[in-house]
């Protein structure tokens, strides 16, 4: 179970996230959604520490999230792996050593990281593309691939390292609608089959629909929603986008704010700092 209590994000002035409560039991498929400067990234964020949070707690069973340090807090990012919009595999190397990236964490010294991979973790990443239905891709190099492709190796790597968690922060959001099923498809078979407990930020709200059992309505850097699909009427879909007008939950876009309905697939804030996050983690 994680729980978060007053969990809160400040940026100078801007409060990304206002003191939030919520406790999410393992194996849940929960859904993140709000306009695009709600707070969805910084709160995804904040569970796998890639953000400091400025006050509260996070805890995970009997981990203290909030409190941890160097080993231990390595430890837990592997076990909270994170999926990112722009899929941040290292694109000059092929995809099954991209996976096996995944396990890096377990090579403490540098004679290990050396000797590299073994033949176990080599039989594990090929099982993984195998069950995931791009095993064929295995020694291609990872930028020749497709979005869809690409965030599907993601997600190998994801699992690859057995984490607990899987946090995903707008994962279809580059991809056509075809690959974004595909993916999403990926993340349901993951929760069904393996029990892993799936937070995921998402953009539509047909898509938020379809695969939560939850959904957490931000607005604001506030929960201003938490309820099943079901709950989820067209007056707390206005509340959480805040708009008089009806929304087509299709074409839910993060950027509504903005006015640009015409591009469902398309997002502006948070890819730089996506692109980053994953290589220091790595090389650290
Ligand atoms: N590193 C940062 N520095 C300053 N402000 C930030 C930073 N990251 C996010 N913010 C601000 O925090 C708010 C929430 O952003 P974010 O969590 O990215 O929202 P969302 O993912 O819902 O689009 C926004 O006002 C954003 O500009
Ligand atoms: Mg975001």
């Amino acid at each position: 179970m994680l729980q978060l209590q007053r969990i809160t994000k400040t940026f100078g002035e801007v409060t990304a996230v206002h003191p939030a409560d919520l406790t999410i039991e393992a194996g849940q498929f929960v859904g993140v959604i709000g306009r695009s400067g709600a707070g969805k990234s910084t709160l995804l964020r904040m569970i796998n520490r890639l953000v400091e949070p400025s006050a509260g707690t996070i805890q995970f069973g009997d981990r203290q999230v909030t409190a941890i340090k160097g080993k231990a807090l390595h430890q837990w990012r592997s076990d909270c792996a994170m999926i990112f919009q722009q899929f941040n595999l290292v694109g000059r190397l092929d995809v099954l050593t991209n996976v096996m990236l995944g396990r890096l964490h377990r090579m403490s010294t540098l004679p290990s990281m050396l000797r590299l991979f073994n033949d176990e973790d080599r039989i594990d990443a090929i099982r993984t593309l195998e069950w995931l239905g791009i095993v064929e891709t295995a020694k291609q190099q990872a930028d020749t691939l497709s979005g869809g492709q690409q965030q599907r190796v993601a997600i190998a790597r994801a699992l690859h390292q057995e984490p607990d968690l899987i946090l995903a922060d707008e994962p279809i959001a580059s991809l056509d609608p075809l690959n974004a099923q595909k993916v999403m498809d990926a993340l349901a078979d993951i929760h069904r089959e393996r029990n892993i407990t799936v937070v995921t930020n998402l953009h539509t709200l047909d898509t938020a629909r379809k695969y939560c059992q939850r959904i957490i309505g931000m607005r604001d850097g506030e929960i201003v929603f938490d309820g099943s699909p079901e709950a989820l009427t067209s007056t707390q879909v206005k509340l959480i986008y805040g708009t008089d007008t009806e929304i087509d939950e299709a074409t839910t876009s993060t950027d509504l704010n903005h006015h640009d309905l015409g591009h469902p697939f398309r997002e502006k804030a948070g890819m730089d700092t996506d692109r980053a996050s994953f290589i220091p983690q790595i090389a650290s």
